[in-house]
């Protein structure tokens, strides 16, 4: 049966920038928040996360002399810190080639330290050094080690820290509870159309403010490290109610995915020291990165990887594949500071990092685009940056943006930590400065249940269904093969002629399994639908940025070109269904952080 449920608050997604707004805003006084999950709260993507959240800590620094990849120490104590929230903030800029919003940036390093000490003070089981301080490590493209982690499960740590601290301030989550709709009605947001996994019915969720913490979109692609749920639904959703998406042709592909899975080989291995290598067993990042070696930016690591591949100095039956070795770090370390690094590699691979190279290959694994957001999670209208009345966002849905063309590894943790808390504390001043609850004059449940039936009502195409798996995965390699690593503009227009011809498609597809409970074929054709979608804007995007930044890399325009192109993509949907492009100006302090020439 059709229920309507009432809340102060609903939050959509239960990974930390989630959890963090629904315990912040608890604790600030909201009384009734709901979050709302389509998975178990704690296996949420958040969880996923393994090599560490980045923050100034300056715990340890590197031994004097021995280089960029020289063994680190302890900081003594009164010695000078080695590393600053400045520093970051310059690393974290010029990772994202410049398209980062400075004022977020310095929003992201000053809070940084503060959060991670939030962490240490609510219970989180960090890593420590000898001294019992926490423990960090290097990552790509930070010029100092900032990576506080746990072992190589610190998502999973912070996550189940965050989640046990909402339970305690009176949050009430919904387990395997999916969103189908967002409702906006006269510009003001009015709550969500849910559905029960379990029972299949769908559900009315009002609100006076509606925040979507929903992840990100790397399904779209064959190879990720995401996990099955991360489908794109809340940024989907959020277009088709006629928010716009920012920046969405920005997607990161991580350089050590498992070969032929996808499935995350931390950066941390390479920041522990591990190597990288191709068929012939050279070093190749010599080649790419002499300075950074396998800890350049991952951009560039994985261009390069790509590289190799294609010049045919791969390997695997394939040779689409990259050998990451760490053979010589020994087993205590492996042991200590990579376990489930090893475990993983142990299970999809059947190889033991202890003493065997793991074959690898650059994965899809973040989207620094999705809905544009100020700093405090309020959700932006137009490039003009109107707010929205009432929807919120944070965490890898959203765009706030502060990893602009690419996100440097560790600041996605924090980047959903730092703007998850800011958007709870926004998400209170809203609630308790007297926001209404707004009546729902539509019928938009009844737009949803007949979006199921179409899925299940296999007579209206006299056998000639499509299948919606067919239709995913025809998808998934046409974003991979024209809109992946490189790109150009011949690939491009192939891409987004066969994302139409797909959306054209799924019009006739149709799901096996005709059942109401628990069924994940229909999960599966209502989140290919919403994959189409957003896949068009990520496609009409690249296809209109004319220039090579960060993860968007297009071989017949190699240069970044910052006349024309130092500026945030933001799409429409219009009323013929397609997306429209227009732009927005990039937050830059002009002074103090100008854009700067790439050097590789
Ligand atoms: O490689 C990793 O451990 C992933 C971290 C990140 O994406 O921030």
């Amino acid at each position: 049966m059709t229920e309507t449920i009432i809340h102060d608050v609903v939050i959509v997604g239960a990974g930390l920038a989630g959890s963090w707004a629904a315990m912040v805003a608890s604790r600030e006084g909201v009384k009734s928040i709901g979050v709302l999950s389509k998975v178990h709260p704690l296996r949420s993507h958040s969880g996923a996360a393994q090599g560490g959240i980045a923050a100034a800590l300056s715990n340890v620094r590197p031994v004097e002399g021995t280089g960029p990849r020289g063994p680190l120490e302890q900081v003594p104590e009164g010695a000078e810190d080695p590393d600053s929230p400045d520093l970051h903030m310059f690393d974290t800029i010029k990772g994202s080639d410049w398209l980062g919003d400075q004022n977020a940036i310095d929003i992201l390093v000053n809070d940084a330290i503060d959060i991670v000490y939030e962490y240490e003070h609510l219970g989180c089981v960090f890593s420590r050094t000898d001294d019992g301080r926490i423990a960090q490590r290097r990552f790509g493209g930070h010029s100092a080690p900032r990576a506080n982690f746990a072992a190589d499960w610190t998502g999973h740590v912070l996550l189940h820290t965050i989640h046990e601290q909402a339970l305690r301030h009176g949050v009430k989550f919904y387990s395997e509870w999916y969103v189908m709709d967002l409702i906006i009605e006269e510009g003001i947001t009015r709550g969500v159309i849910v559905m029960d996994i379990l029972t299949g019915e769908l559900h009315t969720v009002r609100a006076k403010a509606v925040m979507f913490a929903t992840g990100g979109y790397g399904r779209a692609f064959k190879i990720t490290s995401n996990a099955t749920a991360n489908t794109g639904d809340g940024v989907a959703i959020a277009y088709n109610a006629g928010v716009p998406l920012m920046d969405m042709e920005f997607v990161q592909f991580h350089p050590t995915g498992i070969y032929k899975h996808g499935i995350l080989m931390s950066e941390a291995c390479r920041g522990e020291g591990g190597y990288l290598t191709n068929a012939k067993g050279e070093r190749f990042m010599e080649n790419y990165a002499p300075d950074k070696m396998e800890l350049a930016p991952r951009d560039l690591v994985s261009r390069s990887e790509q590289t190799e591949i294609d010049q045919g100095r791969g390997i695997g039956d394939d040779g689409m594949g990259i050998y990451l070795d760490m053979t010589h770090l020994g087993r205590e370390k492996i042991m200590t500071r990579l376990p489930q690094v090893r475990e993983i590699a142990r299970d999809f691979l059947g190889v033991d990092i202890i003493d065997s190279p793991a074959p690898i290959q650059p994965t899809a694994h973040y989207s620094m685009g999705g809905i544009p957001t100020d700093v405090d999670g309020r959700v932006l209208a137009n490039a003009e940056g109107d707010l929205m009345h009432g929807f919120f966002a944070a965490g890898e849905c959203a765009c706030v943006s502060v990893h602009g063309a690419n996100r440097l590894g560790t600041n996605s943790l924090l980047e959903a930590s730092v703007f998850g808390r800011r958007a709870g504390y926004a998400l209170a001043e809203f609630i308790n400065s007297g926001a209404e609850l707004y009546p729902i004059t539509s019928n938009p449940c009844q737009k949803q249940q007949d979006r199921i039936e179409k899925l299940i009502d296999k007579s209206s195409v006299n056998g000639n269904a499509e299948n919606v798996a067919h239709i995913g995965e025809e998808l998934k390699a046409n974003m991979t093969d024209n809109c992946g690593i490189f790109r150009d503009g011949e690939r491009l227009e192939i891409a987004k002629q066969t994302v139409r011809d797909l959306q054209e498609r799924f019009k006739n597809a149709r799901v096996m399994d005709t059942s109401r409970r628990f069924n994940t074929d229909v999960l599966a054709g209502l989140e290919t639908e919403h994959l189409l979608q957003f896949s068009e804007v990520i496609v009409e995007g690249a296809l209109a940025r004319t220039e090579s930044r960060g993860a968007h890399s297009r071989t017949d325009y190699v240069k970044r070109d910052d006349d024309n192109w130092l500026r945030h993509t933001v799409a429409h949907k219009t009323s013929d269904g397609r997306p429209t492009l227009s732009y927005r100006e990039v937050d830059i302090d002009w002074e103090k952080y100008p854009p700067q020439e790439r050097k590789y």
